[in-house]
């Protein structure tokens, strides 16, 4: 049996837990599907199945990875959604309750298991060589079956990754080939970073050894045509202070923000050169490319980081972490620049992936024009925002609905031709839909719903697979 969960902010109205596996053939839709619009939408998001100890604190990033896939195609759609049966789920299950602390704490780890076989999962959802990948920035890849979703295991690519694999890697448009990293990947709270380009048949191609000014939490990554920019935040991780019972990742104030710059394939150590300057913050990057001998990467900013606390523990306020819409321009002599492009609240920021690496102009986000009074969801609206001319595209689905990460799905060849896919919760009827919205007059509003057989809780990153 599982025993109640506790009251917290995460456990409840958007994130309750939903804990059922579904099989949908045939799902009821409003409007008219695209016919052009085949393959499969997926997401990843946390849905912890058992309640953490009941003196350890649940985190929002800490719940079971579970997986939907939305098959789109001949106007029809059809949907399923299966937990990543990782060791943790496996060894949970068979207990029926939590065995480990939220994020492996060893504080509350039961002694019957290792730290090391801590793996949510639970982030993002990537194909690859004919594979699916459930990631966690913690744990290699654990790969999936496209179709039945049914876990395979870890992917290490022949033994070479067997630690942190990123939850944000990056899929070059030119050759197929995934460039990825594995930050603390000497162990938690080390400086190593690894480097790691996969190619289009799913074989490693490069690994590269650096390390990063201090141990920080570093979440995502920029990849242009020509470079691979590490940015080290001051989200620090420390085992000291989570052994002394304080949190293991913390906002240190006094930590700069370090750039680490390298050529696209390079072979690290002497070869990264790191720029400091003031602290600032994002867990997530849009477009980034090369202008001259400037790099520029666009990002959802914030001043620090929301959902961390400080090292002495105390929570920011909101206003220092809304995220918005910002532009990181690095100097060729490693002179930093930050502007804000545009002052809408946004959560998830994506592009056509087309454009990865290279000059763009289309970000898509889910955001909104309402207080969200330092909580990270109630994102009503889907935006398209002009990176060039400032402009912002946008349809609201009113107050009390929650939007996830939009997903780009191209239909023609020129940027932001195409279709932009997101997963809503009406919080008034509480149930959800996938919204298909054209990316190129995002103001028309959905030209069709797929309507979910239940409600969808809050998750993280979505991906889009053709049909072959
Ligand atoms: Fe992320």
């Amino acid at each position: 049996m599982t025993a109640m969960f506790p009251d917290h902010p995460y456990l409840k109205g958007y994130y309750q837990p939903f804990g059922a596996e579904m099989d949908a053939p045939d799902l009821v839709i409003e409007g008219k599907l695209p016919q052009t619009l085949s393959g499969t939408f997926y997401r990843n998001g946390p849905d912890p199945l058992y309640p953490p100890h009941p003196e350890d604190r649940y985190h929002v990033f800490d719940g079971d990875g579970m997986v939907y896939a939305i098959r789109l195609g001949g106007g029809r759609a059809a949907m399923k959604n299966r937990y990543v049966r990782t060791r943790k789920y496996e060894l949970e299950r068979a207990a029926g309750r939590r065995l480990f602390g939220v994020f492996g704490n060893p504080r509350f780890n039961d002694p019957s298991v290792s730290p090391m076989e801590y793996n949510t999962a639970n982030t993002h959802i990537w194909p690859h060589a004919g594979a699916l990948y459930a990631l966690m920035e913690g744990c290699p890849p654990t790969a999936l079956d496209p179709d039945t979703l049914e876990t395979k295991g870890y992917e290490t690519f022949d033994n070479t990754v067997t630690g942190p694999f990123t939850a944000h890697p990056k899929t070059d448009p030119d050759d197929g080939a995934l460039h990825a990293f594995g930050c603390g990947a000497k162990g938690p709270g080390s400086t190593a970073i690894r480097y790691d380009i996969i190619d289009s048949a799913g074989h490693k191609r490069h690994t590269a050894w650096l390390d990063q000014p201090y141990p920080s939490m570093m979440h995502d990554f920029a990849l242009t045509e020509r470079r691979v920019v590490f940015p080290c935040l001051p989200v620090v991780i420390s085992m000291e202070r989570a052994m002394a019972g304080k949190p293991l990742a913390a906002w240190e104030d006094d930590r700069p923000a370090a750039f680490g710059i390298m050529a696209k394939g390079g072979n690290g150590g002497d070869e990264v050169r790191w720029f400091e300057t003031d602290p600032t913050f994002a867990f997530h990057i849009a477009g980034s490319f090369d202008d001259g001998q400037d790099v520029v990467i666009d990002v959802a900013g914030s001043k620090r980081a929301p959902l961390m606390p400080s090292a002495d523990g105390t929570l920011p306020s909101h206003q220092d972490t809304r995220f918005t819409l910002k532009r990181w321009r690095i100097g060729g002599n490693g002179h930093f620049r930050e502007e804000e492009l545009d002052g809408l609240d946004i959560q998830f920021p994506r592009i056509d992936d087309r454009f990865q690496g290279k000059r763009y102009r289309k970000t898509f986000v889910n955001g909104t024009a309402r207080p969200t009074a330092g909580r990270i969801d109630g994102f009503d609206q889907i935006a398209a925002i002009d990176v060039e001319s400032g402009a912002r595209d946008s349809f609201s689905f009113g107050e009390g609905a929650y939007c996830g990460e939009p997903v780009f799905v191209p239909d023609g060849p020129g940027e932001g031709e195409g279709w932009l896919l997101a997963l809503v919760w009406d919080s008034h009827r509480n149930a959800s839909f996938l919204a298909v919205l054209d990316a190129r007059d995002v103001a028309a509003g959905p030209v069709a719903k797929v309507h979910m057989p239940a409600r969808v809780p809050g998750g993280f990153h979505c991906h889009w697979r053709p049909a072959a």
